[in-house]
């Protein structure tokens, strides 16, 4: 409960690699003394290693959490269900004005859910976002996070008709932009170059005189089915012997990849598997790259924003601005699509794309606008 002499406490969530690069700017936005905002952060668990935590938070610069539920890995249901009844007796605690929760992973619909029950106001950044396959656990994570939340934000134009279809007031909306595209231009100039972090994970024996091609893979979708998997391994294989592929494997992946028995085809001497990269070492790979093949949602934003063309293993996006503006092309995982698509970009047919309105690094900054206005209204 908000009062005169109280400031109003914004508790933010955090949970997957995804979400730290999305808080980062909004908890230095609304840390801005002059909002007059407590804001505090928790982290679910749900990623916990070095390079899936750690290295994010040093080098984003975000503030150790406050609370850390220290969920782990686990399946849809024990990971969710692990999360609310952690998150439970914190909210009980704290009492917070609002919880605020990103993206959509497990920990923001499970946070969500908490918080509403509560009649605690829930904040959703990166709103309304539509993949239209409902096969995808972020989905479902997508469509119940916005059904619940009182404060919506959006980063680009076609999320608002996918939430008011859905019964959503377009008084709770906000486009103000991408925060993910925040972090990206406040740490291009600090981000490590491609050479400098391969000589470290791969010695001097890297060759990038012809460039290279940027590889990452971990959607359910991709890489549960060994079949998809093998399939997709063997066609950047094939990639792999026009231009050098480096590719940075997720923990998931890895395991899926020993699972099936296939690290003998990801081990041409063009094909170099590396650990998960930290942010700035990411960032430096995609800015060198010449195209970036992936299943994730937010490297198709970063290579839009970097001007750096992408072949999106997926069948559908739930980002279409990347497509219909920036540098994204879909192609699934269909080795023909996929070759044909290399190789026009190779050819010199990559598209440069424009950047999308309000992916200018002011995200947060209007995100914590509106929401130091609207606590206030809250009794
Ligand atoms: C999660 C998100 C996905 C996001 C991705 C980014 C959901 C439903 N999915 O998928 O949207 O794109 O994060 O990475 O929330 N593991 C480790 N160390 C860690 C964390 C995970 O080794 O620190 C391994 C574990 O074996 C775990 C597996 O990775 O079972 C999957 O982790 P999980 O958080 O369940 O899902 P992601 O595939 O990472």
């Amino acid at each position: 409960m908000t009062s005169a002499n109280k400031s109003s406490q914004i508790l933010c969530v955090v949970g997957a690699r995804p979400n730290f690069m999305k808080i980062a700017p909004i908890m230095r936005a609304l840390n801005s003394s002059a909002l007059g905002l407590s804001v505090r952060l928790l982290h679910t668990g749900q990623h916990y290693d070095a390079a899936m935590k750690k290295s994010f938070f040093d080098q984003l610069n975000i503030p150790e959490p406050d609370i850390d539920l220290g969920v782990g890995s686990g399946s849809h249901a024990v990971q969710t269900a692990d999360i609310m009844k952690r998150f439970e007796p914190v909210l009980d605690k704290m009492q917070p004005d609002a919880v605020l929760v990103v993206g959509d992973v497990n920990s923001t619909i499970a946070c969500a859910l908490v918080a509403v029950k509560k009649s605690i106001p829930v904040i959703h950044v990166e709103a309304g976002l539509r993949s239209g396959d409902r096969g995808m656990p972020e989905e479902i994570n997508r469509i119940l996070t916005d059904q619940i939340s009182d404060l919506l934000f959006t980063t680009e134009e076609t999320a608002e008709p996918n939430l008011t279809r859905e019964g959503i007031s377009a008084k709770r909306i906000h486009f103000a932009g991408n925060v993910m595209i925040d972090t990206l231009l406040f740490n291009l100039d600090r981000c490590i170059p491609a050479a400098k972090t391969l000589e470290e994970l791969c010695g001097s024996q890297v060759n990038l005189s012809k460039g290279y091609g940027l590889v990452t893979l971990h959607r359910p979708s991709n890489v549960d089915d060994p079949e998809v998997l093998e399939r997709l391994i063997n066609v950047l294989s094939q990639v792999s012997k026009d231009i050098p592929l480096i590719f940075p494997v997720h923990p998931r992946t890895q395991q899926k990849i020993a699972e099936a028995g296939l690290q003998s085809l990801i081990s041409n001497s063009q094909f170099y598997c590396l650990p998960p990269l930290g942010y700035l070492e990411m960032l430096g790979m995609m800015k060198d790259a010449r195209l970036v093949l992936t299943d994730s949602g937010g490297i198709q934003e970063e290579t839009t924003a970097l001007g750096i063309p992408c072949i999106t293993l997926r069948e559908s996006t739930e980002r279409p601005i990347t497509v219909e503006q920036g540098t994204n092309t879909i192609v699934g995982s269909d080795p023909e699509k996929i070759l044909a698509s290399v190789s026009s970009i190779l050819g010199g047919g990559g598209k440069s794309g424009r950047v999308p309105d309000l992916w200018d690094g002011k995200a947060a900054e209007r995100i914590a606008q509106v929401i130091s206005t609207w606590v206030k209204t809250l009794s």
